[in-house]
């Protein structure tokens, strides 16, 4: 069975509360928090105040992934407002092998995010210092778009890429994950799924968080 993370951009915001508990209900394993900043991605969502407040209802493991320019500015104020998980982008990231390490020296699982147009081969010399490989299925920014179907290649090819360097990295998928394809990507091998608009779209979301568990 995979993790499913569902990604809280696709909440009620007026209703945050009652969602993160409708999260709690569910047999969702994780909860993804979707920073953005306008500037790496077109969209503003929200920041390390609104994650603070979500940290005090939720249950579940908190996965932000860090949509902005220069993120390690950001480790500790994420780390303070109750990160469990940070992932930072490949394309943000310079020097991404230190920034991988400041964030597991401060205790915290480590998450390399990599856009749909580079190539699964850039995590080579990454992929054993990093705990989770967060597959970008969409171009990030968004919710509700469609699934990449080139992803299911790059899943296969990551997935070699950790057995041959022998890593322990998660390969989790974010972006267009729906009921109809949950089965394939799990059978490409992912280890978790994000899921936004599936989720918090449905009629019954702890129905749909269950279907996707049971994918
Ligand atoms: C996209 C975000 C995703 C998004 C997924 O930039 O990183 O986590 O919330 O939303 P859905 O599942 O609706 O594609
Ligand atoms: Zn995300």
């Amino acid at each position: 069975m995979a993790i499913i993370a569902p990604s809280l951009l696709a909440a009620d915001f007026l209703h945050l509360q009652e969602e993160v508990e409708m999260v709690n209900r569910s047999e969702a394993d994780w909860l993804h928090l979707d920073v953005m900043d306008g500037q790496f991605v077109p969209n503003i969502s929200f920041g390390p105040m609104v994650i603070e407040f979500v940290k005090k209802v939720t249950t579940r493991v908190c996965d932000v992934h860090l949509m902005i320019e220069e993120p390690s500015r950001y480790f500790e104020q994420f780390k303070k407002a109750g990160a469990d998980h940070i992932n930072i982008h490949i394309e943000t990231c310079p020097r991404l092998h230190q920034d991988i390490r400041q964030i597991k020296a401060m205790g915290l699982k480590a998450g390399v995010a990599i856009n749909p147009h580079n190539p699964a081969w850039l995590l080579s010399d990454i992929i054993t210092d990093v705990d989770i490989v967060l597959v970008m299925s969409v171009n990030p920014g968004f919710g509700g778009q469609q699934f990449i179907p080139n992803t299911f290649n790059k899943i296969k090819e990551i997935k070699k890429l950790i057995v041959e360097k022998g890593s322990n990295a998660l390969i989790n998928i974010d972006g267009g994950v729906t009921l109809d394809n949950a089965s394939e990507i799990i059978a490409a091998g992912a280890d978790a799924l994000v899921a936004g608009s599936t989720v918090f779209g449905a009629k019954d979301p702890v129905a749909a968080i269950k279907a996707l568990k049971n994918a």
